[in-house]
């Protein structure tokens, strides 16, 4: 989704806002701009359709001086991509400038308003009515300006605003749209998103909905809507620079896929003590009293959920219920006061799981957070929190997030079980080393993605666990390869699936649930006999399956249950080999957005 960044200090700002645009990137972005203001000079602004080399360009030919500024990327939502529906956007007169993320919902009824007092719209954006309204309410305040303009405004955003009056002053404000506010020696900077403050600083400050901060080079003061101070703590983020850059590796994703051994250690060790699992005692008092547990996510990390709903009714025989956040919100919610909800999100901004987390709260459900951001909304409105350690993911494709989201689960489920110590938790010790060893095996799925990676057809298929990690294996493929694939619970092959499975079809058979071995080796003859290539994967150990499936790639032995941990590497390397294979760029796929907090 869009980015915005915003910086103001004693060096030129352009330089600045473009890198950390860049950094930006990975959340999908069809154009980028900037506008820049310097003492006794007009606003500048430049921007331009298309990647941000095309910006780095324009801005070459055409230099902007100053030490405040702002800049984009846009996700088009409201109008084409175009050089004049990317931001910032200018007042009429040009000397305010805006870039917003978000989505302004009254905007045409703001726009026919605004077309009444004679003002020209030149764009077909939600956005541009920001930057006149900002105008209309400027009476040499841009504070105030920017505070009645908010008031009058539907929807969400994030949205930072420059004035060429001002060149010493930035003004941003938020609702339901991320934003950080970075603090460093002598300058300050903005950003949708921490990855960009990384090489400047690692103190932070969040905003909270509705509140406006206005930044010169060496302060930073918070305000609520009725213009009152408001306190904040300045926040440390541990995450390193090396976390966000690419460290030889070609892309983020294979960078990331490769940094799950380690994230899984962070994330598993940080909770255990003298060989027991030790849980932040409130969320262990909401889980062990919960008789119905609900689960929600989006995409891949509504997958963890449905992993996680086969592993806690198996361990703790606790009911759990799993759906999408952006179906659970607009559903009639059987809850009630006392239940728990785990709430599922890597970014902590995801806008159908916020809407969730809010409606289940005013409904008296004690909602946990399971995020990878410190300081994100998700983790700074749930009743408690549970942080993944996998270190900032850039990639769009989710994978050390969903791996480390799962071994949280896998800790919620053994405590919920009572389990904390025990067989079950050293077989879990074992994940992180046999994940390790999987990939240095990483070469075999590497030469069979050069074998198959332009099959029309890619079925995942599998039960329980199996099944669930299938349906994550099917988005990732999809997701960069764009190649047409699909999950099936195996059980559900007969009652449609198979009409589809031709000679073109590549079918996965997920098999680690050793009670359903003989099924899945039927399910596999099934379409072996209209003519698919049949992968199966399975454990180390396992001998069957050699003699039905085209081929078989084993993957370290461990409890059935704990398989999706391992089992999806191998889906995420396949995805990704496709998708370079096919001439994709695996960290930028096609119309998708890293954090989407947008409905
Ligand atoms: C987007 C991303 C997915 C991610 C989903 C939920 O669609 O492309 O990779 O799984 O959002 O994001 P969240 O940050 O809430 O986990």
């Amino acid at each position: 989704m869009c980015g915005i960044v915003g910086y103001i200090g004693r060096d030129q700002a352009s330089p600045v806002l473009l890198e950390a645009l860049r950094k930006l990137e990975y959340r999908g972005y069809d154009s980028g701009g900037i506008a820049v203001v310097e003492e006794n000079e007009k606003l500048q602004v430049r921007k331009i359709k298309g990647r941000l080399s095309n910006l780095d360009l324009l801005v070459s030919q055409q230099p902007v001086q100053g030490t405040c500024g702002i800049g984009h990327t846009r996700w088009a939502t409201h109008g084409e991509p175009s050089d004049v529906n990317s931001h910032p956007h200018t007042d009429v007169s040009g000397k305010i400038a805006v870039v917003h993320n978000g989505i302004i919902e009254n905007h045409a009824s703001l726009r026919e308003w605004l077309e009444k007092h004679h003002v020209v719209f030149r764009s077909q954006t939600d956005s541009e009515v920001i930057a006149h309204l900002v105008d209309f309410h400027y009476n040499g305040d841009l504070l105030l300006a920017v505070r009645e303009t908010v008031k009058r405004l539907d929807g969400s955003y994030a949205i930072a605003v420059i004035c060429e009056d001002f060149p010493g002053m930035l003004v941003v404000v938020r609702k339901d749209s991320p934003l950080v506010i970075g603090r460093a020696d002598s300058y300050n900077l903005i950003a949708s998103d921490v990855p960009p403050l990384l090489c400047h600083t690692r103190e932070v400050q969040y905003l909270n909905d509705l509140e406006l901060a206005l930044l010169t080079k060496d302060e930073v003061t918070i305000y609520n809507l009725e213009g009152e101070v408001q306190q904040r703590e300045i926040v440390h983020i541990d995450w390193d620079i090396e976390a966000a850059e690419k460290c030889g590796y070609e892309h983020f994703m294979l960078k990331e896929i490769f940094e799950q051994p380690k994230a899984l250690h962070d994330t598993l060790f940080s909770r255990i003590k003298d060989g027991k699992i030790v849980l932040n005692a409130k969320i262990k008092e909401a889980l062990v009293h919960c008789n119905h547990l609900l689960i929600t996510g989006c995409g891949t990390a509504y997958h963890a959920g449905m992993v996680a709903k086969y592993v806690i009714e198996h361990f703790a025989m606790v009911s759990v219920e799993v759906d999408i956040a952006s179906e659970l919100r607009y559903r009639t919610p059987l809850c009630k006061a006392g239940d728990v909800c785990i709430l599922i999100s890597q970014s902590g901004e995801t806008a159908d799981t916020i809407a969730c987390l809010r409606l289940l709260k005013s409904l008296g459900v004690v909602t946990i957070a399971l995020t990878n951001v410190v300081g994100s909304t998700i983790s700074r409105e749930a009743d408690l929190v549970m942080y993944t350690q996998a270190g900032p993911e850039i990639a769009v494709a989710s994978t050390k997030a969903l791996t480390t989201q799962l071994m949280c689960l896998y800790v919620i489920a053994l405590v919920m079980a009572k389990k904390e110590t025990g067989a079950l938790l050293e077989q879990l010790m074992l994940i992180p080393s046999q994940a390790q060893l999987l990939l240095d095996k990483q070469e075999d799925i590497q030469r069979f993605a050069a074998r198959q990676f332009n099959k029309d057809k890619v079925f995942f298929m599998g039960r329980l666990t199996d099944y669930a990690i299938s349906l994550e294996s099917a988005l990732k493929l999809k997701e960069i390869s764009y190649t047409h694939s699909e999950s099936f619970a195996a059980g559900e092959l007969k009652h449609g699936p198979i009409a589809l499975v031709d000679e073109s079809t590549l079918v996965v058979a997920m098999c680690t649930q050793p009670l359903l071995f003989a099924k899945m080796d039927s399910n596999i003859k099934e379409v072996k006999a209209r003519g698919a290539t049949a992968l199966a994967i399975t454990f180390d150990m396992v001998q069957d399956f050699n003699a039905t499936a085209d081929e078989v790639f084993r993957i370290p032995t461990t409890e059935p249950y704990f398989s999706p941990m391992l089992t999806v590497i191998v889906s995420q390397l396949y995805a990704y080999y496709c998708s370079v294979l096919k001439g994709n760029d695996p960290d930028k796929p096609r119309n998708l957005a890293k954090s989407v907090t947008v409905e």
